[in-house]
């Protein structure tokens, strides 16, 4: 099967729950108020390593927090959910989340990649954002990836 559904109910606030689909992990998190914040309140014209969003969803738009955080199923994208394919783009380790590395989001430890709470890449060797896969919510509680 190319699509999944995952039922989400159970992610806390500030903690992510991470699937495979199409053998890969995929990260949905549950972001914080402050993790929002922190994302939103990036200029894109800091965002000097990938300035694209890399969401499959929203092909070509620029990496502003908002063009990946996914909306919620009555559509309203407040930033709470956020899901991409937890593969650094640099040579495919997994980063490490929950707040990690000098930007709060996630820490590749392989060669020491840094990403911020939107999954952007802001230093070290990795070329691009975190992708944001192919999602949607389908009911109140449950995503549909692919
Ligand atoms: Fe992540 Fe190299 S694989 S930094």
């Amino acid at each position: 099967l190319s699509t999944i559904r995952v039922d989400v109910s159970g992610i806390e606030e500030g903690t992510q729950l991470t699937v495979k689909w199409l053998g890969k992990p995929i990260f949905i998190r549950r972001r914080t108020t402050a993790e929002i914040e922190e994302a939103r309140a990036v200029d894109v014209a800091e965002l000097a390593i990938d300035p694209m969003s890399r969401n499959a969803n929203q092909p070509g738009t620029d990496a502003a927090d908002e063009n990946r955080s996914l909306a919620d199923f009555e559509g309203n994208n407040t930033g709470e959910w956020l899901v991409m394919q937890g593969v650094c783009t640099h040579l495919g380790c997994v980063p490490l989340g929950d707040g990690a590395g000098e930007y709060n989001g996630w820490f590749c430890p392989c060669h020491g990649s840094h990403y911020d709470t939107s999954g952007r890449i802001r230093k070290g060797p990795a070329p691009e954002n975190l992708p944001v896969p192919p999602a949607a919510f389908v009911d109140e509680t449950t995503i549909l990836l692919g």
